[in-house]
């Protein structure tokens, strides 16, 4: 074996992305601490997720790990290597699918592919990256002349024609219809399933719970959760999520003590027009319930039981309330 294979071998032992105290400010009156102190690791070969709410600074951490801006402090290794001594290693091997891709209008679908393939030494063939987004059939249309969905599969293109072992994503489906949503979250899983490693961001809890193999959820600049969804959501307490709200009226004689006490509920919170439990067991708190509302006289209003998900996480830990944010 030579020496370059060695060193290969050993860049190929490091995990995709290390980020150590990442910190970024912005200047401005006043300073905005977009980055605080941001620890992550990426492994080899998985679907990452950074997810949050806006402004929790999923874009500058992406932006910092793809070596678009600098950092105000700390460290990023990407597949072992360093920003500062080997930038053009690094660049070669990544492919960067940013939040929004301004693409020239007036060029076709392949003169754009042929244009991204210019910029790397190896990778794939242009035809090859037309298919594995299914744009073969619009190869000679004008950007100009693209839905939404497919110029964002373009960007995605652009970004595999290099074929990149490192794949940056920043809100890949944001603005997306549900059926072109879809479609992306297939071809990143076929890449992923191709051993190569995405890191992307999203503020769609259903998104990174169904494309990530782990999420690092993001709020104020710093990492509050990390995990496999599955994790994530088991430490919430319990899978399940049952709700219920009693005549408006009557909602502040229901006690949180008394339905905390109840068989199987781990959490409560007060949401105001309704009460939200966390359950281990569904089928053990609804009995319970039913019979507490009947002994306290309550008039039942509704009644919806669902899985918890990474929404549920996120109101845990932060109080606040994912979905209403994005639409504030
Ligand atoms: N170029 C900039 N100058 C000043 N403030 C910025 C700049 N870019 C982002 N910010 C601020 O930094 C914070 C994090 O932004 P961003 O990284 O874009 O978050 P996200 O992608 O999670 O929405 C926000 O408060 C945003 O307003
Ligand atoms: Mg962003």
């Amino acid at each position: 074996m030579n020496h370059d294979q060695d060193e290969t071998d050993l860049y190929q032992q490091k995990p995709a992305i290390v980020c150590r105290d990442l910190r970024k400010s912005y200047p401005g009156k006043p300073v905005v601490e977009a980055v605080r102190g941001l620890n992550l690791q990426v492994n080899r070969g998985e679907c990452f997720g950074l997810l949050g709410p806006n402004g929790a600074g999923k874009t500058t951490t992406i932006e910092i790990i793809e070596g678009l801006l600098q950092p105000s402090s700390g460290d990023v290794e990407v597949l072992g290597r360093s920003w500062t001594r080997d930038g053009e290693a690094i660049r070669q091997r990544i492919g960067v699918t940013l939040q929004e891709t301004q693409l020239s209008d007036k060029l076709t679908v392949r003169e754009t592919l042929d244009l991204f393939r210019s910029f790397y030494r190896t990778g794939i063939t242009v035809d090859v990256a037309m298919k594995s987004v299914s744009l073969d059939e619009k190869k000679d249309a004008r950007i100009s002349q693209l839905s939404g969905g497919q110029k964002q599969r373009l960007a995605v293109a652009t970004a595999l024609v290099g074929d990149p072992e490192l794949l940056f994503l920043d809100e890949p489906t944001t603005g997306l219809d549900p059926t072109s949503r879809r479609q992306l979250w297939e071809i990143l899983r076929a890449i992923r399933d191709r051993g190569k490693t995405i890191l992307l961001t999203t503020h769609y809890m259903d998104e990174a719970e169904r494309l990530c193999d782990r999420v690092a959820i993001v709020d104020h600049g710093q990492v509050i959760a990390l995990g496999t969804p599955r994790e994530l959501i088991a430490s919430v307490g319990g899978d399940h999520i049952v709700e219920f709200s009693v005549v408006a009226e009557q909602h502040s004689r229901a006690d949180a003590f008394r339905l905390l006490a109840l068989a199987d509920v781990t959490s409560v919170r007060d949401e105001v027009d309704r009460w939200s439990l966390n359950s281990k067991m569904a089928h053990h708190t609804i009995p319970a319930l039913l019979s507490y509302l009947e002994a306290e006289n309550l008039a039942l209003a509704g009644l919806t039981t669902r899985q918890a998900s990474l929404e549920d996480v996120f109101v845990k830990l932060t109080g606040r309330n994912l979905k209403e944010e994005q639409t504030a």
